[in-house]
């Protein structure tokens, strides 16, 4: 019928207390033309690929170019799914301007549908000059991995009073500075289950109980591909990293017996050929 197979803003908006939204990170071709092909409404290209891809010890020092390069391959992958690219840091926060041109740069080049920003009430001069610019806007607000050392770590936020709050106050300021979506990680179920009855704009949830519009998680962690630390909120829907070790140790014994490469995995001469070769 449309033109646009992709989803949209409003499709992903529409599921709001009708179906529950699904979204998982990608950073390559591969598992983004996987990830469109099983069905997920939403592809994050995460700054967690700083960690998982990139191998720094957290998300702070990856770059836009860094980012844009991941944010292009799974944009090559992914033909129906919504994507929105992780804003690094220090992206959006030196000034308004900075900010617009760097969003901007996911959409013109990297081939996403909108950026992901962290942080409440302090980014949201921030999140509407974006949207104000065209580009739509998903907020990420409770345990934000660019602020972990301010927050004292990668700690659930939200369980004393004054923290519960501002988790309150960050989610109704984002919605009301124009995000089209929230990302609510590592808060109290019940506060999550308030801020989706209160606001119109769907939350998605990592951390933050069955309650919320949609869930989120990392790609490797729910492949079992990551084997540091395991967060409360991952469940683990396979262990490709014993599988991969498995086959990588199959692989390096079958090169060393003359198993592999077998008659199937080579090419042949024809007769004539290996008879004029002498062969
Ligand atoms: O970078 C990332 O993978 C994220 C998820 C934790 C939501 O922001």
């Amino acid at each position: 019928m449309a033109a646009y197979s992709r989803l949209t803003i409003p499709d992903i908006q529409v599921k709001k207390g009708r179906e529950k939204i699904t979204a998982l990170t990608a950073y390559d071709v591969l598992w983004a033309r996987l990830l469109d092909e099983a069905g997920i409404d939403l592809i994050l290209v995460g700054d967690s690929a700083a960690m998982l891809v990139l191998g720094y010890e957290d998300t702070i020092p990856i770059t836009m170019e860094e980012m844009l390069v991941f944010a292009k391959a799974v944009s090559r992958g992914a033909k129906r799914a919504l994507i929105v690219a992780d804003m690094p840091f220090l992206s959006y926060q030196t000034s308004i301007e900075e900010a617009i041109r760097n969003a901007g740069r996911f959409l013109k080049e990297g081939g996403c549908q909108a950026v992901k920003i962290e942080g409440g009430k302090e980014v949201c001069d921030i999140i509407k000059a974006i949207v104000r610019a065209g580009i739509p806007v998903m907020a990420h607000i409770g345990l934000t991995p660019q602020r972990a050392s301010s927050l004292g770590g990668f700690k659930v936020q939200g369980r004393d009073i004054t923290s519960a709050r501002k988790v309150l106050a960050d989610a109704q300021a984002v919605a009301e500075a124009g995000a089209f979506a929230v990302v609510l990680e590592c808060v109290p179920k019940e506060l999550a289950a308030r801020i989706t009855s209160t606001l119109s704009i769907p939350t998605i949830g990592i951390g933050a109980g069955p309650s919320c519009d949609g869930q989120i998680l990392v790609l490797p962690d729910l492949l079992g591909l990551f084997e540091g630390f395991r967060p409360r909120f991952v469940k683990r829907y396979a262990n490709f990293a014993e599988e991969g070790r498995k086959a990588i140790q199959k692989f390096i014994s079958e090169v060393k017996e003359g198993i592999f490469p077998g008659e199937e995995h080579s090419f042949n001469l024809s007769e004539e050929i290996r008879k004029a070769l002498g062969l």
